[in-house]
């Protein structure tokens, strides 16, 4: 059997957290796309570890798998790897050999393109991690793979071709000066090849690239069990996000399958499992109908309207909750909980079980409010509109739920659901009962025992 972990909503649902509670009993743990833009920590033994590339599971001895739907940054792996060795582990991580790689120039033209978007305010906020210039030559088919990686022969032919193009976009469509930038070498044909070639070398003598496809089915055939770890979330899905604010790749379901080899028929008759967090967070501009306050440079409309009314329950989600960027500190836009946004997901992804975390950080509300439905244009709207401009246009239509009060949450995480706050379970059962998905598991804490576990999948 197979389990997929999907984020409901707009990224930082927790997902980390339940591969970890719940990849334990795995065998195998693949990514099936996005690349260095994720991050999550992993506590073992105290210690803690920032990983954005290497799945979690490496840390607890898993095999993990970067599949063909992912986009590899090479000096990240090996920099990740390199780091979890000096802390005493013995990482084992394959690579497929169809996975796209993430060349420097593709950094480069993603801060590039931010730069030159943000003069009309059309950036999207990327985590200019060269994700989205990296999937567009893969569609392009003029991407370099990791299997190329392998055969300078084949690494040349293709960065000969490639290199001297973005060199030629950004000077003669954004008309800079290679010298100029900051990177110059990413646009050197023989710098690159040079780099890459041995990254080529390093992967080939660890024995670190797969197909994934067969991996993962050759691991099932022998009994092991597979988990399949998604990135980001639904709503910055390419295809069912709100476009163009969304990342590059597919953290729906059918991303599983296309991003590791293994059928639909596999994903499908095994779990997927919805990773919803209690309310809303934010990172970045776009529409967000159930935004409280709001946070200036990011929320559409601030310059004009301001914080406005809930500013205050907003800044306390933000603080009990830590919603606040890792790398840059600045605050998350938050939001209350939004029902359309989550039956979009349950459908794109066909959800058998949801883990609802964060449910301790609204504790202390005395009331906590859901978004039902949407009016859009004088009509009820029981899903997310497929533009961002309608979204932005939907107001939400709220059903109140009365709140609870804080808790010795890791009491309640040893005891059970029925230990959780009558409120906090009512809420809880709206939120099965609306989606017709049964809830797994309930996070109540930052820790890897803070989790009220109903189900295990494995
Ligand atoms: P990219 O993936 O770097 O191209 O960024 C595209 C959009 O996805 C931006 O709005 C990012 O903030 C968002 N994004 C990418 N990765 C994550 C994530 O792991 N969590 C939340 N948002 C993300």
């Amino acid at each position: 059997m197979t389990v997929t972990i999907v984020g409901a909503q707009l990224g930082d649902e927790g997902k980390g957290g339940v591969v970890d509670l719940y990849g334990d009993a795995a065998d195998v743990v693949a990514r099936y796309q996005g690349g260095d833009n994720a991050g999550h920590t992993v506590v073992e033994d105290g210690t803690e570890y920032k990983l954005s590339l290497v799945p979690s599971g490496a840390v607890r001895g898993k095999v993990g798998v970067l599949g063909n739907g992912c986009v590899v940054n090479p000096r990240t792996l090996f920099e990740e790897i390199e780091a979890l060795r000096e802390r005493g582990l013995d990482p084992d991580v394959r690579v497929a050999r169809r996975a796209h790689v993430i060349m420097p120039y593709h950094r480069v033209l993603d801060g590039i393109e931010e730069e030159v978007k943000s003069e009309s305010d059309q950036e999207v906020g990327t985590t200019g991690r060269g994700i989205g210039p990296t999937y567009e030559d893969k569609a392009g088919r003029r991407g370099v793979r990791i299997g190329d990686l392998l055969d300078p022969d084949t690494l040349r032919e293709r960065l000969e071709y490639v290199v001297p193009q973005k060199r030629a976009v950004v000077e003669d469509v954004y008309g800079l000066d290679v010298a100029d930038l900051e990177d110059p070498e990413a646009f050197d044909v023989d710098a690159v090849f040079e780099e890459y070639r041995e990254y080529g070398q390093r992967l080939a003598e660890q024995g670190m690239p797969v197909e994934s496809g067969a991996f993962l089915a050759d691991a099932r055939d022998d009994g092991q069990t597979v988990m399949l770890e998604g990135a980001q979330g639904t709503l910055i899905d390419i295809d069912h996000g709100n476009y163009p604010y969304v990342t590059s790749s597919n953290p729906t379901a059918g991303g599983a399958a296309t991003g590791t080899g293994l059928s639909p028929g596999v994903i499908g008759d095994g779990e997927v499992i919805g990773i919803v967090k209690g309310y809303l967070s934010r990172v970045g501009s776009g529409p967000m109908p159930t935004e409280l306050g709001g946070v200036e440079g990011d929320t559409p409309g601030y310059d004009e309207q301001g914080a406005g009314e809930n500013e205050e329950t907003a800044t306390y989600i933000r603080e009990e909750g830590g919603e606040y960027g890792t790398v840059t500190g600045r605050p998350r836009r938050v939001g209350w909980l939004d029902m359309p946004m989550l039956r979009h997901a349950t459908r794109a992804s066909g959800f058998t079980g949801l883990a609802v975390n964060h449910v301790d950080v609204l504790a202390g509300l005395d009331e906590v409010r859901v978004a039902h439905t949407y009016d859009l244009d004088g009509e009820t709207r029981e899903s997310v509109p497929a533009t961002t401009e309608e979204w932005g246009r939907c107001e939400p239509n709220y059903r109140t739920f009365d709140g609870w009060a804080d808790a010795d949450w890791s009491a309640v995480a040893d005891e059970g659901y029925e230990a959780l706050p009558a409120n906090a379970r009512a809420y809880l059962e709206y939120v099965s009962d609306e989606l017709d998905t049964p809830i797994y598991a309930v996070g109540v804490g930052p820790g890897r025992d803070d989790t009220v576990v109903v189900e295990r999948p494995l």
